[in-house]
């Protein structure tokens, strides 16, 4: 265990630097896929007719660097940051720290490897192959350890809220990655489901749901309790409304699974369950959004001058946007027009893109001043030029795949009076076209951007201390 100075706690800032910066490079790597992803869409060439190059094998990979990479760094760095100014102490551990970095590294790495080879489980979101599940459970212990141990030596008397959800996420993803994982290896390379049919089908969206309610929801909703504050320079809106937030968004959560799987072989009643939850899930989900921007009450000209804040801001206008739309979805009639559309596809990155990628570059461009001794970045205009390429990629993004959603679901059932099919599915591929290029220009724009971000972060840590920034940072947490 750290030694921890009485004067002024000595944090270790060396694994949220650690995070930060590859926070940055897999955000990079991953949207790039992302955007190849986007343009095979429409030219289907650009897999060169190389195995490790098609479409199927680069998706989990998207998946897996933007989720677990980008977010996950992004996850690592601001809450062992958060963790360590709330509660007035060091971590826990360093040696806990450097092995949860280097061992989450090895992981993403090992993605890297695998999944362009073919070798998956098959399970979305949970493709990597049963030894690099193991090391994923021993790193997320590691994790759950240090965060946990340094709330237990705490200074401050109360924990804050933003610890609270990150404390949630980190639970609830060990028992849901252990819970699904659960495997027989047939070789090193291949395992298959413990779990059979529709109890298989069952576990997997029970653990697909809560990914989303709890690595890409609640890890990061911690993350706005504390960056979003600390921005505005103003205390959280509501307190009160915080804890309320809290309970019944992780109470809630947890039942909204089979929404993924409507009309299925699942029994009709779990089906009606996980939706009747989904939709009291828009409740909670929009009482932290108005928690997050009522914040600023008091501070809205600071939007003005403040790009960060806008990042900060904005992210938490995606989150209304796809906490209301998913709800939406998720009513059993509505969801028989957008499964298996592109309408899935933007709600998916109105919350991944809108949501999670702003409030991490949000947080991140908060904390790199703080973690490399600037009182701020390098150049405040190209945060600006980052947040507008971003906003405008995302809607461009988001907007295509509604109407291409839309228009999908719309041609599929169309039906002629004598009940044959009025529209052949290449017609509706055709139609969606023009849309997937517009699609693959925001994925442009967003890249761009984190490439701005790239060039702003090199610049600012490379710079002698104190160069950049008007006023010192407040050192109180
Ligand atoms: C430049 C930014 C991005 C671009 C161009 C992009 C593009 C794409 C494309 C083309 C797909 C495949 C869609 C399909 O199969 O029809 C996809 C899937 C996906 N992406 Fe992204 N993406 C970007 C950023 C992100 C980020 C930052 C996240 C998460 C934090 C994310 C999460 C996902 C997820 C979860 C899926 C699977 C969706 C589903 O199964 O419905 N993406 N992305
Ligand atoms: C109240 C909150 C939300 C509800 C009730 C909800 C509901 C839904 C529904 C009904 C679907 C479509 C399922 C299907 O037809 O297959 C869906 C898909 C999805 N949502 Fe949400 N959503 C919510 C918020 C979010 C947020 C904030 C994110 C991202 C940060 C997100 C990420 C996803 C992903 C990744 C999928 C695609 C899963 C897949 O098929 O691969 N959702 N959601």
């Amino acid at each position: 265990m750290s030694e921890i100075s009485q004067a002024q706690p000595d944090y270790n800032y060396k694994v949220v630097r650690q995070f930060t910066v590859m926070t940055i490079i897999w955000g990079i790597i991953g949207m790039t896929v992302g955007v190849l992803l986007a343009a095979q869409l429409f030219a289907p060439a650009l897999n060169f007719d190389l195995p490790w190059l098609t479409y199927s094998r680069l998706r989990p990979l998207h998946t897996n660097a933007v989720i677990f990479a980008f977010g996950g760094c992004a996850l690592f760095a601001t809450s062992y940051y958060i963790v360590q100014r709330t509660c007035q102490v060091r971590l826990f551990s360093d040696k806990l720290a450097a092995f949860t970095f280097w061992g989450w590294q090895v992981v993403i790495l090992s993605a890297v490897v695998t999944l362009p080879l073919g070798i998956t489980g098959g399970k979305e979101y949970a493709e990597l192959e049963w030894p690099i599940d193991i090391l994923i459970a021993l790193v997320w212990v590691a994790y759950i350890i240090n965060f946990f141990g340094t709330m237990v030596i705490r200074k401050t008397s109360h924990i804050y809220v933003a610890n609270w959800f990150l404390g949630a996420f980190m639970l609830t993803v060990a028992v849901l990655h252990i819970g699904n994982s659960m495997a027989i290896p047939l070789s090193f390379t291949k395992s298959y489901s413990l779990y059979a049919g529709a109890v298989d089908a069952m576990m997997q969206w029970w653990y697909g749901h809560n990914a989303v309610g709890f690595f890409l929801t609640a890890g990061f909703l911690g993350m706005m309790y504390y960056f979003v504050p600390k921005q505005a320079g103003r205390p959280v809106y509501s307190y009160r409304l915080s804890i309320v937030h809290f309970w019944a968004l992780i109470s809630l959560y947890i039942w909204a699974g089979p929404h993924h799987l409507h009309y299925t072989a699942l029994p009709d009643w779990t089906q009606s369950l996980g939706m009747v939850m989904s939709l009291i899930l828009f409740v909670p989900s929009w009482g932290g959004m108005i928690n997050g921007i009522m914040t600023l009450s008091g501070a809205w000209h600071k939007l003005r001058t403040d790009p960060v804040l806008r990042f900060l801001i904005v992210s938490l206008s995606f989150y209304g946007m796809s906490t209301f739309e998913g709800p939406m979805m998720s009513i059993k009639t509505v969801n028989a027009l957008s499964h298996y559309t592109d309408w899935t596809v933007g709600h998916v990155h109105s919350g991944a893109l809108g949501w999670v990628a702003m409030v991490s570059i949000g947080s991140v461009y908060h904390l790199i001043p703080v973690l490399f001794g600037q009182r701020g970045m390098y150049s405040t205009s190209l945060i600006n030029v980052h947040f507008w390429l971003t906003t405008i990629g995302v809607v461009l993004y988001i907007v295509a795949m509604w109407i291409s959603g839309v228009l999908q679901g719309l041609m599929w059932r169309a039906v002629n009076p004598d009940g044959t099919l009025t529209y052949s599915f290449v017609e509706s591929l055709e139609a969606s076209k023009p849309f997937y290029i517009v699609r693959f220009i925001g994925g442009v724009f967003i890249v761009v951007g984190m490439l701005i971000m790239a060039y702003n972060a090199y610049k600012t840590i490379r710079a002698p201390k104190e160069s950049f920034g008007p006023e010192p940072e407040a050192q109180a947490a």
